[in-house]
Parts: structure tokens; C-alpha cells; sequence
């Protein structure tokens, strides 16, 4: 495995990849890694010819009270269980040459932000699609892979793709989980014993609102209810969100009639937790998303 920490070498490796015509998948990250992103890295393995994994931390995205400074990392760690993943190239930039000077181009999205974490997270998506388009020219992908844990990130980066027309196949690939349920993030890291046992619920509470459309239950309002009422009950965290929308167009639903995305964060302490199930009409859970 090669580390790159130059933005003019990779563009360069990557241009003699394409020459040699190497299908190039990319897993962009911001390290730390635990299952969920070695999962994405295991399967660009498979389906492509050489992987590429960034690894930055993307002061743009977070916002003033947030946690850039705090946000755990562990480059030592990172490099080995990149390697053990099979990745080719690890891609570590420096903040300096990513943001020589402060951007004088701005992307921003008209759609998809206004729900879920871009309600409560101004500025977020527009510090992804930025980062994300920067290191889409140097990385030159065929192939991204992103973890539909961060649903709307995927329903983002479709619309980034779509809009600005990117040569790139988007893959958003399941979410990967501890025995219990709980989505796996590295921000886990933050709870304490008490908070770690609750955290459950949110996958808990999914699966029940999953259930009730399986049951035949279309009005989201009741399925929100459900799910609320859950949490509330068996969580002493800060409910930010339950929410049915359609998905990827993140519109809001007043029936059940079409693939729906039911999503949920709540904060414990300083660790703010998001979980969701994409379903379609019947309740049948889905797995993948594709542009
Ligand atoms: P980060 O939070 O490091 O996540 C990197 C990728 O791992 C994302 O695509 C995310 O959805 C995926 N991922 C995280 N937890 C997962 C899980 N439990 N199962 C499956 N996939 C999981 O998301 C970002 O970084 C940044 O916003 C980034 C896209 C790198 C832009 O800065």
C-alpha cells in the first residue's frame, strides 16, 4: 500500500491508472476506521482494479460548536487496517494543501438539506459536496463507495454526481453493525456504559417502525409516533429527529405508497447518533442505492 500525502502525486498516479485503463473505485473517509469503512474498502476490492482510500479530516463540514478538534483520530491504526483491506493507495492530504486560502468558489445545495441532519447541521452538506468535489478531480474515480448509514450524504453526493456530471458510479453499501444492532461509528466511542446499552433503541425503535409498515400501516405520522414514543421511553437521549421521507429525493411523504427512508438522531452527551432503514412500500428493508 502506497501513502500519499501530495495532491499533484495522486492526480498524477491516478491519470496513469486511467491511461492503463484501471478501473479505480474510491472509499473517502475521514479515518478512524472501524468495520463500516473497512466494509466499503472490502468491496471496492472486489470491484475494481486498484482502491483508493482519503483519509480527512474536512474542517468544512463541521460546524462552531462541533467536534473537528476532538474528532478521534488514529493515523497509526488506520494505515494498518487500511492496508489488511487490500487498499492500494491511502491518500492523506494536509488541511494546508487542501485549503491553501479560504475558497473563493462556493457550492452550496438548494435541496435535500433542509430535513434530517441538514436542518440541525447549517452548512454541513455544502462543506461535503466541496470536499467531495475536490477530491473527486484528484482521486479521478470510476467507482465511489458510501455507507448508507449517512443516507443523506448518499442522496447528496447523487445529486453532486448528477448535477456537476461526473463520470462516477455512486454505490451506497449497507450499514454495518455491532452484534446488538447498534450502527457502528466512530463516534461510539463518546458514550458510557449507561448510554452505550440504550443506544440500542435506535435500531430497536427502527425495526419496530419497519414492522408496522410490514403490517400494513402507511401513514408516516403513526410510524413517527411509534418510533418517537420508543425512544422516549427506553432512551434518556435528546431526540433531534424521527422522520419519513421519500428517498433519495428526501421530499416529505403523507403515504406510505413508494421506497421510504424512516431516520432518526438523538444525542447522548457529546456523542450525536444517527441511525435509519431505507424500506420500500411493503416494508421490505433495502440494502443498496445506485445513481
Ligand atoms: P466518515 O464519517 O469517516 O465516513 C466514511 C464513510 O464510511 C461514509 O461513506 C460513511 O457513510 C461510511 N460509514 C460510516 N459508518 C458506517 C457503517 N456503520 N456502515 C457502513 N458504512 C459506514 O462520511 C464521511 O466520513 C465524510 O462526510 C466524507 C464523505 C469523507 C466527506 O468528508
Amino acid at each position: 500500500m502506497q501513502i500519499i500525502r501530495s495532491i499533484e502525486k495522486m492526480q498524477q498516479l491516478s491519470k496513469q491508472y486511467t491511461l492503463h485503463n484501471n478501473e479505480i473505485g474510491f472509499v473517502p473517509t475521514m479515518g478512524y476506521f472501524h468495520e463500516g469503512h473497512l466494509s466499503l474498502m472490502q468491496r471496492a476490492k472486489k470491484e475494481n482494479d486498484i482502491v483508493i482510500t482519503s483519509i480527512f479530516v474536512n474542517p468544512l463540514q463541521f460546524g462552531p460548536n462541533e467536534d473537528f478538534d476532538e474528532y478521534p483520530r488514529d493515523e497509526k491504526r488506520d494505515i494498518e487496517r487500511a492496508e489488511q483491506a487490500g487498499v492500494d493507495i491511502l491518500f492523506m492530504p494536509e488541511q494546508q494543501e487542501m485549503y491553501p486560502q479560504p475558497m473563493l468558489i462556493q457550492l452550496s445545495l438548494t435541496g435535500r438539506t433542509d430535513v434530517l441532519c441538514g436542518r440541525s447541521r447549517p452548512g454541513h452538506f455544502d462543506g461535503v459536496i466541496t470536499v467531495l468535489t475536490k477530491l473527486f478531480h484528484i482521486v479521478q474515480p470510476n467507482n465511489v463507495y458510501f455507507g448508507l448509514k449517512d443516507a443523506q450524504q448518499v442522496a447528496v453526493v447523487d445529486a453532486l454526481i448528477t448535477d456537476l456530471n461526473f463520470p462516477i458510479n455512486l454505490i451506497g453499501s449497507p450499514t454495518v453493525r455491532e452484534k446488538d444492532g447498534l450502527a457502528k461509528s466512530s463516534r461510539n466511542i463518546y458514550l458510557d456504559e449507561e448510554e452505550r446499552e440504550q443506544a440500542v433503541w435506535l435500531y430497536k425503535a427502527l425495526k419496530k417502525g419497519q414492522q408496522l409498515i410490514v403490517d400494513g400501516e402507511q401513514n408516516p405520522v403513526m410510524i413517527v409516533d411509534e418510533v418517537t414514543r420508543l425512544l422516549k421511553q427506553h432512551t434518556t437521549g435528546k431526540i433531534d429527529y424521527v422522520e419519513v421521507l421519500n428517498f433519495p429525493s428526501l421530499q416529505p411523504v403523507t403515504l406510505i405508497d413508494r421506497q421510504v427512508i424512516l431516520a432518526i438522531a438523538i444525542t447522548f452527551g457529546k456523542a450525536r447518533l444517527i441511525d435509519n432503514l431505507i424500506v420500500k412500500s411493503t416494508g421490505e428493508i433495502v440494502e443498496k442505492f445506485n445513481n
